[in-house]
């Protein structure tokens, strides 16, 4: 039998080869201007960044942490407040909070989007609480309407968690301007990835995008003509600002974001109409007026170890994001969280699969990785 090649969960290398001369001639003009450090392509991407997410500003910043760090210090928020998040995300949503000195306050998700749980936010808030963080995990919106509202009714900001859903809309808006501050990844396995650490802080708020602006470059406020003072620190910040050759790969990707998101929602709708005969998985849901991007494509079953070994030894790769929720994390067990406390949370942790999902995943591999899948239900 021919041996047939393996099946990765992402493959940057095939993205590259599709955009290869557009990348390789935006760096060769960075690098040939030698304008590494604010230089012009970090102000167009963010303009271009901006538009996308239908929002007024976009700052470039060094990574998705860096982005929610600075959105919640942009926002005054520190030591003694609180922020209600999800503990089903990856571990720099509450890392950021830690980073500020606030403490993060985890609910569970709702087990049909893996998303917050807007039912179970307004028995969280106390009066140190001062933010709510939805995750848009896997790339679907969280239930934004319900979040707004109890945010609205209590006075508390609303920091989007944006990192895995770039493009994703909710109600006819883009995700990003959901909230008071949205916060992006450019990771490089995400929907919209830099080759290397990146990521941006959008928002309508012109004082909080200075700020943010201003934090990510040493303190150093941007004046009206968008000059810098080099010596001139208003605050006290941090370096942390998008570098000039991320920004120029992200304005080239950008550009072809939305034909790879088409590509995705195809793929995932492949994904949904083969397996959705399989009574042991749970296809992920997009409930009315939600468009998710699929950052991932997770199915979930009890029989996730088993399922996951099988297709390794079929050649297809998989992921679990993620198989420890943060409040049983010992990063954060002097929160005092335990086992049970979050019990969607934890089933997720225990189920959750990643299949293989990337614009370039051809059409006969996605058939694999059904055949595989079903078979293995077959064989049950
Ligand atoms: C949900 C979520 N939040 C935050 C981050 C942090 O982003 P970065 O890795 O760019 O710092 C990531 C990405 O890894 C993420 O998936």
């Amino acid at each position: 039998m021919q041996s047939l090649t393996r099946i990765p969960l992402v493959d940057l290398k095939a993205q590259y080869r599709c955009i290869k001369p557009e990348v390789d001639a935006a760096l060769q003009t960075v690098l040939e201007s030698a304008a590494f450090i604010n230089g012009p392509a970090v102000a167009e991407f963010e303009q271009a960044f901006a538009a996308f997410c239908q929002v007024r500003y976009a700052v470039g910043v060094a990574s998705g942490t860096a982005a929610l760090q600075l959105a919640l210090k942009g926002l005054g928020i520190g030591s003694g407040d609180e922020v209600i998040t999800v503990a089903h995300t990856f571990c720099a949503t509450a890392e950021a909070i830690e980073h500020v000195g606030a403490r993060p306050v985890f609910v569970d998700i709702d087990p049909s989007t893996y998303t917050l749980d807007p039912n179970l936010v307004e028995r969280a808030i106390t009066p140190r609480t001062r933010a709510i963080l939805p995750v848009h995990l896997y790339g679907l919106p969280a239930g934004m309407d319900a979040i707004n509202e109890i945010a609205a009714a209590h006075g508390l900001y609303v920091v989007e968690d944006a990192a895995q859903a770039h493009g994703a809309r909710y109600k006819g808006r883009t995700v990003g301007a959901l909230g008071h501050v949205a916060c992006f990844s450019f990771y490089p396995g995400k929907n919209l990835g830099a080759y290397g650490d990146a990521g941006a802080v959008t928002t309508n708020d012109p004082e909080l995008a200075l700020r943010v602006a201003a934090l990510r470059d040493h303190g150093r406020m941007i004046s009206a003509d968008g000059k810098r003072a080099k010596y001139e620190h208003e605050l006290v910040g941090y370096g942390e600002r998008l570098d000039t050759l991320q920004a120029a790969i992200l304005q080239v990707k950008l550009r072809h974001l939305p034909d790879w998101t088409c590509a995705r929602r195809q793929i995932a709708q492949t994904y949904r109409q083969a397996l959705a005969s399989c009574s042991a998985l749970t296809l992920p849901c997009e409930p009315e007026g939600y468009e998710g991007v699929y950052h991932l494509f997770v199915v979930r079953t009890p029989y996730r170890d088993a399922l996951r070994q099988y297709m390794r030894e079929h050649g297809i790769e998989t992921g679990v994001h993620y198989p420890i929720p943060l409040h049983l994390q010992r990063a954060f067990a002097h929160l005092g969280y335990k086992q049970g406390d979050l019990p969607c949370t934890e089933q997720a942790a225990r189920e959750v699969l990643s299949l293989p999902i990337y614009p370039e995943l051809s059409e006969g591999d996605v058939q694999r990785v059904i055949d595989i899948v079903l078979s293995f239900f077959a064989s049950r």
